[in-house]
């Protein structure tokens, strides 16, 4: 019996079975390693041409190579899995997104934890407020990414709606704008893109992997769309009542 069916376990690290799909990408080998940090057996999944960027973990996790949207793929990954984390990516136009999504919902353990990362454009309960620069995206570069075939946002909002609402435990966590560097803790977040904290609107890659990481084990995210910004940002410094040690813009 794996955690997600005995809730007295659900915490036992050493027999926490996560699965995560889209292993190969930059957020996804961060989340490998935060997750193997925690003790927790890994399976990832990634396209079978990208298997080669998780040679830095070979023996320590298992990889199921295919394509994130085949259902069968993802059925074989999940399987037994206490926690499922998912990089939601709205590459092609072919509802990758809304496809990886509907698998996972389908074939994931009735009462595993999902955990789901988006961009602060994906909307919860339409209080969001934007800035002029990510309103110009979704509308201008959105429409000219999907003519060219390239990405799909309104595919990946497709998939963020079926998550929504589905009665499973799912966790919708919005990044904002991501940086490389060094960790800087555990990102803050707010209900709300357009809250103060969130107005420097940066955050380490690194630190959004830990966040998903730690939304696991965290039941106050369940059924949220939390939008985070890294903790050593200005406006999350200043929310705090603390004085920047490193300041930012
Ligand atoms: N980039 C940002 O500024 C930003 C901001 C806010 C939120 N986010 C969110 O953060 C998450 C990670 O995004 P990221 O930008 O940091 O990228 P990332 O972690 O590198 O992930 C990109 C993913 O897309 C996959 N991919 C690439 N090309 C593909 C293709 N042609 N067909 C199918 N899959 C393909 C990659 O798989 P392979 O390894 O197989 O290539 C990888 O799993 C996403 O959920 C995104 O919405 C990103």
């Amino acid at each position: 019996m794996t955690s997600s069916q005995d809730p007295a376990r659900a915490h036992d690290s050493a027999n926490f079975k996560v699965c995560i799909v889209g292993a190969s990408g930059k957020l996804g080998q961060y989340m490998v390693g935060h997750a193997l940090d925690r003790g927790y057996e890994v399976v990832g999944v990634c396209r079978e041409a990208s298997v080669g960027k998780l040679d830095a973990f070979t023996g320590r996790i298992t990889v199921v190579a295919g394509a994130t949207d085949d259902r069968e793929v993802i059925k074989r990954a999940v399987a037994g899995c206490d926690a499922v984390l998912t990089v939601l990516v709205p590459r092609g136009v072919h509802g990758y997104s809304s496809g990886t999504a509907q698998a996972v919902l389908d074939h994931a353990e009735p009462r595993a934890r999902l955990v789901f990362s988006c961009g602060w454009h994906i909307t919860l309960d339409g209080q969001d407020r934007y800035s002029w620069k990510l309103k110009a995206l979704v509308r201008i570069a959105g429409p000219i990414a999907k003519l060219a075939r390239f990405a799909d946002i309104d595919d990946q909002v497709e998939a963020c709606r079926r998550i929504f609402a589905s009665d499973t435990r799912w966790t919708v966590v919005r990044g904002s704008d991501l940086e490389e560097g060094p960790s800087q803790g555990l990102p803050v977040w707010s209900r709300h893109a357009g809250d103060p904290i969130l107005r420097s609107n940066m955050t380490r890659r690194v630190d959004f992997a830990r966040f998903m990481v730690e939304a696991i084990t965290n039941d106050e995210l369940v059924h949220q769309a939390p939008a985070i910004v890294g903790s050593q940002t200005l406006s999350a410094l200043a929310h705090a009542g603390a004085s920047p040690t490193a300041p930012r813009q």
